[in-house]
């Protein structure tokens, strides 16, 4: 083998490399921290909520624990506590000629609107039916007949008896038009008396809020033993596991506070400086449905069957509460918290506990029968009454027809076993005539015979 020749130019010999190891080994260090720091706090973003929750909370039960050592009674007097009771009771003494007089016509109304309503509701009823009637009916000269009963239906006068015992005959139509007229004029007084009510809400709000704000539920005794509880916390991801159900639920790894016995708002877990609640203290809140979940209990009931929102996910609060394009179920926004009681609660026409009337879901429910709506989109239970009616008419409708076409079917079979005989006596003569003449011999019968 003949000897290689060295290069001149062997960089190897000839250059530094030092300056690009330094920059690889930077890089090198650099992305190894990263991922250190990722794999602790970055992909865990609860364990900064955790730690952040550990001081807010112990630094507010100490707060509370001095609260809860005062009474009721001497929150009751303080001289604070005194001005708003002393305000609500003048916003009180204002609004009562008003809204006594209010109250007095929304009761006259309701007993009207009732007199109407008994009268009115028997004849759309009637009415209702006969345009369904008309609507479903088949032959063209029924369904003229049938809207001439509907007119004269409507034009028919009934009478209405008021509370104060006058009377008055309406149609139909004027009977519709004073219902809507008395319903309205009904809808604006409620709003009017709302309007003189506010003032005193809001001031017995104030001073209720004032209690609640200065008291704590919990004796002393109780409030250590959560600081005792909280100090020694290590963070570590809160889970709910429902296996029969499929539900694991990661929410209480930011949402510490969410089942604590105390009442936290984020007002009261904003470090103080801070102006307004940042995120955590957002988070940290008790629960504000308490009462809620003593019925359904989170451990068995998870909570993003009531919320929506991706359970499982802990690595960042778009992905745990589904807000991005691989979850199909984003945490429901707050003022639409309640669609998620449709997902249990679909056949319920009212829901209530003691504490709370649920009333966007309960008006949402109301205004789906109220405008027709469930006539087509139809739930299983839901308004099951009037379904089951319907059920029963569309099966006496069909037996009605099933009725008209077997006695139709029998008559027809009738007619033809009377012509059938009478072919057969009749081919018979036909053919002895033929025979008799001869014509049996004929290629027709001599093929057949
Ligand atoms: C990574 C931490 C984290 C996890 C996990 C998490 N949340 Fe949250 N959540 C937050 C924060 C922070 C806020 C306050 C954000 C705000 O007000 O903008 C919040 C607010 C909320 C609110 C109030 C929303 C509103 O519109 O006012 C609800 C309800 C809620 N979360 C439910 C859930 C449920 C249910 C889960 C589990 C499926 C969950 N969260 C999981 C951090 C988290
Ligand atoms: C039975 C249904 C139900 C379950 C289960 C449930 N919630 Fe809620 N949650 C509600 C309703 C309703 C509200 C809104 C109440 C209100 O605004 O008065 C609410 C409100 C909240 C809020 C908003 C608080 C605020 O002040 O903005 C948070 C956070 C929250 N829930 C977290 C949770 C967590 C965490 C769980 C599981 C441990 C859970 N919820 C289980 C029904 C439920
Ligand atoms: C995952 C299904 C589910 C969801 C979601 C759900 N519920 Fe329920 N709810 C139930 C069950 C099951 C019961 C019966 C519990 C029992 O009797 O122990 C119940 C009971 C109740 C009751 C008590 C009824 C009674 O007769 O005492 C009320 C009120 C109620 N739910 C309201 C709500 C509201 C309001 C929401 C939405 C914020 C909601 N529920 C969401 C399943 C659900
Ligand atoms: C005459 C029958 C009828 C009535 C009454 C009716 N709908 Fe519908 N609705 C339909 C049909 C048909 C569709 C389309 C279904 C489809 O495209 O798959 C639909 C679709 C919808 C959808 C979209 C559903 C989806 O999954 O995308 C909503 C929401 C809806 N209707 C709400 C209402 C509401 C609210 C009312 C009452 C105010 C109402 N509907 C009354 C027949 C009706």
């Amino acid at each position: 083998m003949p000897e290689q020749p060295v290069p001149e130019q062997d960089p190897i010999v000839t250059k530094s490399y030092a300056a690009h190891y330094v920059v690889a080994m930077v890089i090198l260090m650099a992305t190894l921290f990263w991922a250190l720091w990722d794999e602790a706090f970055g992909q865990r973003p609860w364990k900064a909520f955790q730690s952040e929750w550990k001081d807010r909370y112990i630094a507010f039960l100490k707060t509370a624990k001095s609260k809860s050592a005062q009474s009721e009674k001497q929150v009751e007097q303080n001289s604070d506590y005194q001005q708003l009771e002393q305000a609500y009771e003048q916003a009180y003494k204002a609004a009562q000629p008003h809204r006594d007089e209010l109250q007095k016509q929304i009761t006259d109304l309701n007993a009207k609107i009732i007199a109407v309503q008994n009268v009115f509701t028997d004849r759309r009823a009637y009415a209702n039916a006969l345009t369904y009637e008309i609507e479903t009916g088949t032959s063209a000269s029924n369904k003229k007949s049938e809207q001439e009963d509907l007119a004269k239906y409507k034009a028919k006068k009934s009478t209405v008896e008021y509370p104060d015992g006058h009377r008055e005959q309406y149609n139909f139509q004027q009977l519709e038009a004073k219902y809507n007229a008395l319903k309205d004029e009904r809808t604006k007084l409620s709003a009017e008396l709302g309007d003189v009510l506010k003032p005193v809400t809001e001031a017995s709000t104030k001073a209720s809020q004032y209690i609640s704000d200065h008291m704590v539920d919990l004796t002393p005794t109780q409030i250590d033993g959560l600081r005792k509880k909280t100090a020694e916390w290590d963070p570590k991801i809160q889970q709910i596991n429902v296996a029969d159900a499929n539900i694991v639920d990661r929410c209480e790894s930011c949402h510490m506070g969410a089942r604590e016995p105390v009442k936290i708002t984020s007002a009261v877990m904003t470090p103080k400086g801070q102006k307004k609640p940042d995120e955590y203290a957002r988070a940290f809140v008790s629960h504000p449905e308490p009462e809620l979940l003593k019925v359904h209990d989170p451990d068995k009931f998870g909570c993003s069957p009531c919320h929506q929102g991706n359970g499982r996910a802990t690595t960042s609060v778009e992905k745990a509460h589904g807000n991005y394009e691989h979850w199909l179920w984003p945490l429901f926004p707050k003022q639409n918290v309640e669609a998620g009681c449709q997902t249990c609660h679909a056949a319920d026409m009212v829901l209530a506990t003691n504490e709370t009337q649920f009333e966007v879901i309960n008006e949402g429910k109301d205004l789906f029968r109220q405008k027709g709506c469930n006539g087509c989109h139809r739930y299983d239970g839901y308004d099951k009454e009037p379904e089951d009616l319907n059920s029963i008419s569309q099966q006496l409708k069909q037996l009605e027809t099933d009725k008209k076409d077997n006695t139709k079917q029998a008559a027809d079979l009738m007619k033809q076993a009377d012509a059938a005989q009478r072919m057969t006596k009749q081919s018979l003569c036909e053919w002895q005539i033929a025979k008799s003449m001869g014509a049996c011999s004929s290629s027709i019968f001599s093929r057949t015979a």
